[in-house]
């Protein structure tokens, strides 16, 4: 089967090839796909595409047009796929449920380690030789809150970590699991789990009732000092409010691995370009705010499973018309 790969980099391609072999046809092309380059298509029966790649409605047709039955997304995530569309389409689509929630948890406790004890900063401050230790003051974790919101592979792999810190462990799932439970957590309403945490971390997917889940409201009824860690989705945040937030001292550190307006940013070198997006750089202008560009998931287990689990659809689908993990609209 032909395949047109978007968004490629370096690493997808390298490790796309190695679980491909010579299974199937995979043409790798750098460009986002959205309406105006799903043409580079012509020809190939799937697409294989990323977390801001294009694939509303508008795309999808044209993916059609051209003879696209399948789309093999690379993430779990498929929150930027136009489901309904596909399947008035007869675009079946298939996702990566599953490759390190690992990879992620423990970025997520990495933003957390680093903004305590201000790493970001104490690193910068060693390179001028400045051992100065005013404004690095952080706090001990052992003892502390932190409220998980949603406790799927990720979030559960996330409590394990937390509770191994000596971390009292809240959280929120309108589906509460066991193995968060065994994992030491203690589920709570969500205004519950805002009010008592010192820490709060997001690993709900995005969907219309999770879009900005923390907005000004929740944000107010959140702990003087708080900190909020994103590592999910970007619209599960108010940006707006989050800003006011920091500017008020009621968000005392801020970690974010996803931005809502990620798409015209993250996976590109723009070092020397003046960007347009000034929310972004007010965001990162805090001295108690770590942004990272959508990396949690980019560990070489993680890149690995991706490939293979990619590859695995691509031939379910050759062989039998259905990816291994499809995704269909409810
Ligand atoms: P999962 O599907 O295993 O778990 C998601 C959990 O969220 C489920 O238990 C679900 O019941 C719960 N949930 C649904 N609606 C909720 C709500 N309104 N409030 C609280 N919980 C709710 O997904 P997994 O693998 O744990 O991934 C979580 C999210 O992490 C993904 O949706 C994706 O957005 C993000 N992600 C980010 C990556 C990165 O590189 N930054 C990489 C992979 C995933």
């Amino acid at each position: 089967m032909r395949v047109a790969v978007f968004s490629t980099k370096p690493y997808d391609e390298a490790s796309l090839r190695k679980a491909n072999g010579d299974a199937h046809e995979l043409v790798f092309l750098e460009p986002r796909l959205n309406p105006r380059t799903a043409a580079l298509a012509d020809g190939c029966e799937a697409v294989c595409a990323f977390v801001n790649d294009d694939l509303g409605a508008e795309t999808l047709a044209a993916l059609a047009d051209r003879g696209v039955r399948f789309v093999a997304l690379r993430s779990a995530g498929f929150n930027h796929v136009d489901l309904r569309a596909a399947a008035e389409l007869r675009i079946a689509v298939a996702r990566v449920p599953d490759y390190s929630p690992y990879a992620v948890a423990e970025h997520c406790a990495a933003l957390i380690l680093a903004l305590n004890r201000k790493t970001h900063r104490a690193y910068n401050r060693v390179r001028e030789h400045n051992f100065a230790l005013t404004g690095l003051l952080g706090f001990d974790l052992h003892g502390r809150t932190v409220g998980v919101v949603g406790t799927g592979k990720i979030g559960v792999c996330f409590t394990r970590i937390m509770a191994g810190f000596g971390c009292r462990v809240l959280a929120y799932d309108p589906f509460p699991s066991e193995a968060a439970a065994e994992a030491g957590a203690a589920y709570v309403p969500l205004e519950e789990l805002l009010a008592a945490s010192d820490i709060v971390s997001l690993h709900c997917p995005l969907t219309p009732e999770t879009f900005h889940l923390i907005d000004r409201e929740r944000i107010a009824s959140m702990r003087p000092g708080v900190m909020l860690v994103n590592t999910s989705r970007g619209a599960l945040v108010d940006t707006a409010a989050v800003i006011e937030g920091l500017k008020s001292g009621r968000i005392g550190h801020l970690g974010l691995d996803v931005y809502e307006e990620e798409a015209a940013l993250f996976f590109e070198d723009l070092s020397d370009q003046v960007i347009g997006d000034d929310v972004f750089d007010r965001l990162s202008a805090f001295p108690n705010v770590l942004i990272t560009g959508h990396q949690a998931f980019f560990t070489a287990e993680a890149i690995e499973a991706i490939a293979a689990t990619t590859l695995g659809n691509l031939s379910a689908f050759a062989s039998g018309g259905a990816g291994l993990h499809p995704v269909a609209a409810d």
